[in-house]
């Protein structure tokens, strides 16, 4: 394997850390992780990652939880450009993908703007996780040519998504953030001509040692995790591909 460039002083390292499990990092990630003085991160970045963060290096936790903000999107951005300032090597941990559903573009263009020197690291985003990991591949030839990416997290309680495009068929929807607006989720798509007998999942934990996957036609499935007690963070995949998944299913954690 080629060498990668060293980390520099100084710089912010904007990396997806994936969806949990710590041997789906990419090499990079790993790297960066043993290389950084000081780690800023988030609540979805799993404990097994995290413990790769050697005992000598600062470690910042800025995570969320829905409507619990443990420092501000602005106080972070600020935070990451003083810490350059003061010449530290970075790194941003986020889970998944930092460009899907992170906000990692906000804090890139806030080091942009300060001229902070910055890398971004791509991260298995929990869909990529989730589909493998629960056996439902997001594309399929003859069954779904398309996969949308959504997110299910409505700020104001409306909802504003394009739900005639989305309720097309031949395609898999993907909705991170969407187990509080399942309900809504469900009953919109319906309405605009989904058959209620879609196959979908919620896929909870994905990749990790206590993942668990609940699969439904859509009509039945808000009232299926409501029963299972399904919590965030959990994802929503929503098409004919879920029906793959009695015959790909592999991860079998004990
Ligand atoms: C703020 S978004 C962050 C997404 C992340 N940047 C990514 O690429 O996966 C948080 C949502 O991602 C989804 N998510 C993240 N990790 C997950 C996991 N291990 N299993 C299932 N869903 C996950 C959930 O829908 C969760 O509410």
């Amino acid at each position: 394997m080629p060498p990668l460039p060293s980390p520099r002083a100084a710089t912010v390292y904007l990396v997806g850390a994936g969806p949990g499990e710590a041997d789906l990092l990419t090499v990079r990630a790993a790297r960066l992780i043993a290389a950084a003085d000081v780690a800023v991160y988030d609540n979805l970045v799993g404990p097994d990652v995290l413990a790769l963060i050697p005992a000598t290096t600062q470690r910042i936790y800025v995570g969320k939880k829905a409507g619990n903000h443990a420092l501000p999107q602005e106080e972070i951005n600020r935070l990451l450009v003083n810490l350059a300032r003061e010449g530290k090597t970075v790194i941003r941990l986020k889970g998944g993908d930092p460009y899907i559903f992170g906000r990692g573009g906000e804090e890139i263009l806030e080091l942009v703007e300060a001229g902070v020197p910055f890398e971004v690291v791509p991260g298995v985003t929990a869909a990529a996780g989730a589909a493998a990991y629960a056996g439902i591949p997001l594309t399929h030839r003859e069954i779904a040519r398309t996969c949308t990416f959504a997110t299910g997290h409505f700020q104001d309680g409306t909802c504003d998504l394009d739900w005639p495009a989305l309720a097309r068929p031949g395609q898999t929807l993907v909705i991170y953030m969407g187990i509080s607006a399942l309900p809504t989720i469900a009953r919109e798509l319906c309405a605009h001509g989904l058959p209620t007998n879609t196959p979908a999942a919620v896929v909870r934990h994905a990749t990790l040692a206590d993942q668990r996957c609940i699969a439904a036609d859509i009509a039945e499935l808000p009232a299926a995790v409501a029963a299972a007690g399904i919590k965030p963070p959990a994802l929503l995949i929503i098409g004919e591909v879920v029906r793959l998944r009695e015959r790909l299913n592999w991860f079998k954690p004990d």
